[in-house]
């Protein structure tokens, strides 16, 4: 029986991705802002076959709460086999250009407060020498786009810090997933027009996740194709992609 502690579980990619686990039998620490939805997700995850479901509440802008609740998390389950970091917020690029204390909390709330509780998880399972750190980035932090940079440069940094950080617990067995997904249709996007082939449902982001922990993958696009999008959007040279509208 795997114990998973989960940050921002009120998240709808995140929901689907415990939703495969609860059937599986695992047990769960549930961490989130809203008490309301988290018993929501609390009660669904029993009714479909999780063996212990705790919860805790914490905000992301404060450091000191998001190691309390991994401490809680650790003692409520008597340890931890992994940690999937799911909040984040999407930032209106427009607004965060004009107002720069609104683009700083941004990289806060998305980069800063995931490096920090990456690095309190990371001293914990290299301790115990076992464990996985799955965190949800974005394709968005593989290139700066005019049209979302300061969420791109967010994921991008926490992409860059769980690299060192899959170099350094690598010899010790702790597994380190970068999750990049593409669209995704959840509350997040509310404002997007949803048509496309691009756009992919929350169920499938989870099932990816799963099999990504499985089989102790680095890095996993989600969906696949995505890891296809971004060789050509990285490969184009900075003269052009400067010129153009994405
Ligand atoms: N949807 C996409 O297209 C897409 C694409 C690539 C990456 N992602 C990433 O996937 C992750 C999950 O997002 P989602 O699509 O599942 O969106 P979502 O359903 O809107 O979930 C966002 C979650 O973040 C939580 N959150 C936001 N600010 C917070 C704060 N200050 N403190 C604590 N919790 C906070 C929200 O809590 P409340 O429930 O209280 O609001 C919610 O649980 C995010 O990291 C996002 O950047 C999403």
């Amino acid at each position: 029986m795997k114990k998973w502690l989960i940050v921002g579980a009120t998240s709808a990619i995140a929901e689907a991705t415990v939703r495969v686990w609860a059937t599986r039998g695992y047990s769960f620490y549930l961490a989130a802002r809203d008490t309301r939805k988290l018993e929501i997700v609390r009660q669904d995850l029993q009714s479909r076959g999780a063996v212990r479901v705790e919860t805790g509440t914490f905000a992301a802008d404060q450091f000191d709460q998001l190691t309390e609740v991994f401490d809680q998390a650790k003692t409520a389950l008597d340890g931890l086999d992994g940690i999937l970091i799911a909040y984040g917020t999407l930032p209106d690029q427009l607004h965060c250009e004009q107002d720069l204390e609104l683009a700083q909390k941004e990289i806060r709330t998305n980069a800063l407060s995931v490096i920090h509780l990456c690095g309190y998880a990371a001293n914990y399972f290299e301790h115990r020498k076992t464990g996985t750190i799955a965190v949800i980035t974005s394709v968005a932090g593989d290139r700066g786009r005019k049209s979302n940079y300061v969420y791109g440069a967010a994921k991008g940094m926490v992409g860059i810090f769980l690299q060192g950080l899959r170099n350094r617990l690598s010899s010790c067995g702790v597994s380190v997933l970068t999750i990049k997904p593409g669209f995704v249709d959840t509350p997040m996007t509310h404002e997007f027009d949803k048509t496309g082939p691009l756009w992919a449902q929350p169920e499938i982001i989870g099932e990816g996740i799963a099999k990504a922990v499985d089989k102790r993958r680095n890095v996993v696009y989600l969906p696949w194709f995505w890891s296809f999008i971004m060789l050509i959007i990285k490969s184009v040279p900075e003269v052009i992609f400067k010129r153009l509208s994405l």
